[in-house]
This record gives C-alpha cells, structure tokens and sequence, in this order.
C-alpha cells in the first residue's frame, strides 16, 4: 500500500458582498485606477461592513458550506487550524469560535500565525496530524477581514488588502495524491519590514498608540517586494527541481495574490504560461490569509485528479514557502 498522505477533499470560500472599488479609493486617497492596476493588479476588493463582524464571520458560512458540500458530519471533524491575522480577538482562538458555531464539539482547535503564508504553514501541518495516523479528517482555514487593519488614509496600503475566507478539508488518502512536498521559511528579521506596531503586548492599545495610527498594518512595500519576488520565484523553482518536475508537469501553479508583479515573475522563473496561473487578485486584492482557498474554490471545477499543483506563498515576518500537491478529486459535472 502506498504511503498515508494528507489530501484536499473539499474547498469553499466566503467573501462579502461590499465592493471597494478603484473609482472609490480615488475618493478616499490621492490614488488613481491606473496606479493600481499597473503596480498591483487590483481592480476591487470586498469589506465586511458591520458592527461586531469579526474574521469568524466570514469563516463560519465557508465551514459550514464545505461540511454540506463534503457530506461531512461537523462531529466526525478532529482538527480545525485557523490560519489568521485578524483574530476576532486576542484569545481565545478564533478556530474555537468557528468550532463552536458550525458544531465541530469533538474537534480541538487553534489558530496559526505566519502573516500572508500561513495557510500553507496550516496545510502542511494539518498533514502531519494525518500523516500520523492519529486523525481523519482536519477543516484548514484561511481567513482575514484585513480592513480592521488597514488604514484608509495611507493609499501605500489601502488600495492592496480585503476580507475573505476559505476553508479546505483534508483527509487520508492512499492512492497517491494529496501534500507530497512542503518547503516553508521564515527570516525574523524581516519584522521591521512588515509589522502591526500596537496592539500586542510589547505595545498595549493606549490612546497613544491609537492616536499615532499604530494599529494599522505598517509596510514598507518596496522592501518588501524585494525580498517576496525574488523568495517566492526561488522557493517555487526549488520545489519542483528536488521533486524532478518541468513546467509540463505541471497543471496549475497556485500563488498568493499580493501583487501581480510577484505573481507573474514567479510563473516566469518556473516557466509556466498565463493560463496555469491562478489569478483573481483582481477581483479579490490581497486577502493574506483567503488567497490561497479562495483560487481553489475558484478552480475547482477545473481541477482533475492527479494534477500536479504548486501552492507558494510571501508573507509578514517574513515568511515565505512552496507546496507540491496532487489534487486528489474531480467535481462531478
Ligand atoms: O502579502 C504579503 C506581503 N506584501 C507584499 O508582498 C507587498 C509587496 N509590495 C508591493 O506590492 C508594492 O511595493 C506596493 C504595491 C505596496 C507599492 O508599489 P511600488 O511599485 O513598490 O511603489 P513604491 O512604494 O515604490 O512607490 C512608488 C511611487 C511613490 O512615489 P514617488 O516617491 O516615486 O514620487 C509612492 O508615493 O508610487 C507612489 N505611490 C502611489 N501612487 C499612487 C504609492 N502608493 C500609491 C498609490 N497611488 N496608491
């Protein structure tokens, strides 16, 4: 028999109905359409608007819609990973939350924080978990509302981020497909680079820190973009060369949307054309930790058993890493 692997039985996302469009960050910040578009790729993003609308929000409906979709009774569930940012609050865990309100009572849950590569951190180690042996069946979640962070009146931030939620199921699977390599990074001292100042408990919320914006996401874009183009492109390229895999190999390369800049010079380094890409970071922005399911919900129906993909991702930290994964199901028709 063949090696236990962890594989992805299911995907749903959840985004919310605001649209934040170009035309209206022009009114917001001195920006304009053709900035964004031509440095970014951003066309609109979605806001959750609300009193009292946390993270867990968006999670709870793209839980709930991947247990029906997957026939998954929310009991049966062993592990749910929130990969997160925005957590509805400090503590306790915003996976507890979701755990609650979707019925996952016989799971244990937590968060996990590796800024925008977290959902593959959370991937990878919901696949130890079944690779073990111990546990069937793991919710990983990607979900942030990014403009709790993000200050509307800096046009460096603003015109990047939005809020979504996606949720995948993985499970056990001997027949081949499912995680087969995973390379994930971190360089701490990429924190001065990319950082939320207060908040935390080096800096606790006073009315300082509230008053001099420090609870916004800070970035130094350029700097950042340095390091995630040349990271992302290395990582993607390494991956498939210790795994003896050429472009033709490969179906579709599945990247985190924080900048189509990035994203195009990741597909060039490892050869792949326009059309292997997953790419609605148009439609979405960069949504840290939603990116990622939110393309595989998207593509989902195109997927075919045993296609080979590459999942990469950049994040704050910085963070940075590549998955090789065979898709493991075809969506009946
Ligand atoms: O998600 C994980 C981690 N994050 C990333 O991967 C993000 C990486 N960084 C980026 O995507 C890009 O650096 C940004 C999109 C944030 C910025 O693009 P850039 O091409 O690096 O711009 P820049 O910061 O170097 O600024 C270039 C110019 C500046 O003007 P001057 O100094 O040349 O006159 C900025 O003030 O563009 C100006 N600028 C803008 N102009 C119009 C910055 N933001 C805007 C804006 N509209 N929104």
């Amino acid at each position: 028999m063949m090696k236990t692997r962890a594989a992805i039985t299911g995907v749903n996302s959840w985004v919310p109905e605001y649209k934040l469009t170009n035309a209206e960050l022009e009114t917001m910040v001195d920006t304009n359409d053709e900035w964004i578009q031509s440095r970014t790729g951003v066309q609109e993003r979605r806001i959750l608007k609300g009193e009292d609308m946390g993270t867990s929000k968006m999670a709870i409906p793209a839980v709930k819609g991947l247990l029906e979709k997957t026939n998954t009774t929310p009991e049966d569930v062993d592990l749910v990973i929130c990969a997160t940012v925005t957590a509805d609050m400090q503590f306790p865990a915003t996976a507890n939350i979701i755990s609650d309100q979707c019925g996952m009572v016989n799971a244990f849950s937590f968060d996990l924080n590796a800024a925008c590569s977290g959902f593959i951190y959370a991937l990878t180690t919901a696949a130890m978990y079944i690779e073990s042996g111990r546990y069937k069946k793991v919710v990983v979640i990607g979900a942030d509302k990014m403009s709790s962070i993000i200050d509307y009146t800096d046009r460096a931030t603003c015109i990047i981020f939005g809020d979504a939620a996606g949720a995948v199921l993985m499970e056990p699977s001997t027949d081949g497909n499912g995680l087969i390599d995973h390379q994930l990074h971190t360089d701490g001292s990429g924190v001065v680079h990319l950082h939320q100042k207060a908040g935390g408990s080096a800096r606790p919320a006073t009315h300082e820190t509230v008053d001099a914006r420090e609870h916004y996401v800070y970035q130094e874009g350029a700097a950042v973009f340095k390091f995630a183009v040349t990271k992302m492109a290395d990582v993607s390229e390494e991956i498939m060369q210790r795994n003896g895999l050429t472009a033709d190999d490969i179906a579709y390369l599945v990247p985190h949307q924080a900048n189509k800049r990035i994203i195009d010079a990741t597909a060039s380094r490892i050869g792949l054309d326009e059309e292997k890409v997953m790419l609605n970071i148009m439609k979405y922005g960069n949504t840290t930790n939603g990116t990622i399911p939110l393309c595989l919900h998207e593509w989902e129906s195109k997927l075919k058993k045993g296609d080979n993909l590459i999942i990469s991702a950049f994040g704050g930290g910085f963070t940075w890493g590549a998955l090789y994964l065979k898709w493991a199901y075809e969506t009946p028709k």
